[in-house]
């Protein structure tokens, strides 16, 4: 994609009794078709072919981006989901290179994107024409060919089956039990991804006995400040994001 990731470490300098952070952490995803100018001085588009280069007293690190990189980049017009959730979806479903993947709704196609680059296909529905064109341009951008958008609403029912595993994140996911029925394999899991627990409440009492009802988890994720003597998780909020309810089809 003719892009380089420029990697700068935060420098300090110790003053005797103590080290002083003189320049910050810094990360560029960047195009390496044209110079690129930093506050401590142009890097010149054939420095960018090395691995590192020095500006001034700050050293960058030249690295080939890789999917994540891209990835986190993304518009973002719907909320999209988590890294941590995205996580436990893949290991709770146990999805593979021969999965074939629904997700509804795609929204900007946050989910969608991720998966796509694992398993074999992804279908990813959505009604909402806007929030189609920036999944659109997410996709195109990401350089990913296994996304199958398709507009329409996933409770009125959708053509495709057997699918491997399917994923709603939609406000009424009780509303497309009975596309599910029709669409999933035999065997295969359903996750539903709500924010609130009166959603997953409803939904878990919709499933008809096709289904079994097999857990509703939260992933709380604790990032730790790990820098000298400071040695304790990050004092920001534990950032509730949704309930994930997972079941399966058995007849
Ligand atoms: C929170 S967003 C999904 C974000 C997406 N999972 C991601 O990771 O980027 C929810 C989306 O569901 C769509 N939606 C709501 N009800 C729907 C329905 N009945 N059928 C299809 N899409 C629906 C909305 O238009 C919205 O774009």
């Amino acid at each position: 994609m003719g892009k380089k990731l420029l990697i700068k470490k935060e420098r300090k300098v110790n003053t005797g009794d103590r080290d002083i952070v003189v320049s910050k952490f810094e990360k560029h995803l960047i195009d390496d078709n044209n110079n690129f100018g930093t506050q401590f001085g142009i890097i010149k588009k054939a420095d960018l072919k090395k691995n590192k280069v020095k500006v001034g007293k700050e050293e960058f690190y030249i690295l080939e981006p890789v999917f994540l990189d891209y990835y986190k980049r993304i518009k973002r017009l719907a909320q999209i989901i988590t890294l941590k959730d995205i996580g436990i979806i893949i290991s709770n479903t146990g999805m593979t290179r021969d999965s074939v993947v629904l997700e509804a709704g795609t929204g900007s196609a946050g989910l969608s994107c991720f998966l796509a680059n694992i398993v074999k296909k992804v279908v990813s529905y959505d009604l909402n024409k806007e929030h189609q064109a920036v999944a659109e341009e997410n996709i195109k951008d990401l350089g990913i060919k296994n996304i199958d958008l398709k507009q329409g609403d996933i409770f009125k029912g959708i053509k495709e089956k057997d699918f491997d595993i399917m994923v709603l994140d939609v406000t009424e996911p009780w509303k497309a039990i009975k596309t599910v029925e029709k669409a999933l394999k035999k065997g295969g899991f359903l996750v539903s991804y709500s924010p609130n627990i009166n959603q997953v409440q409803r939904f878990v009492k919709s499933l008809s006995d096709k289904f079994l009802y097999e857990r509703t988890i939260e992933v709380i994720e604790r990032e730790w400040t790990v820098k000298d003597l400071i040695l304790r998780p990050k004092m920001k909020d534990i950032g509730h994001t949704a309930f994930l309810t997972f079941v399966r089809l058995i007849k």
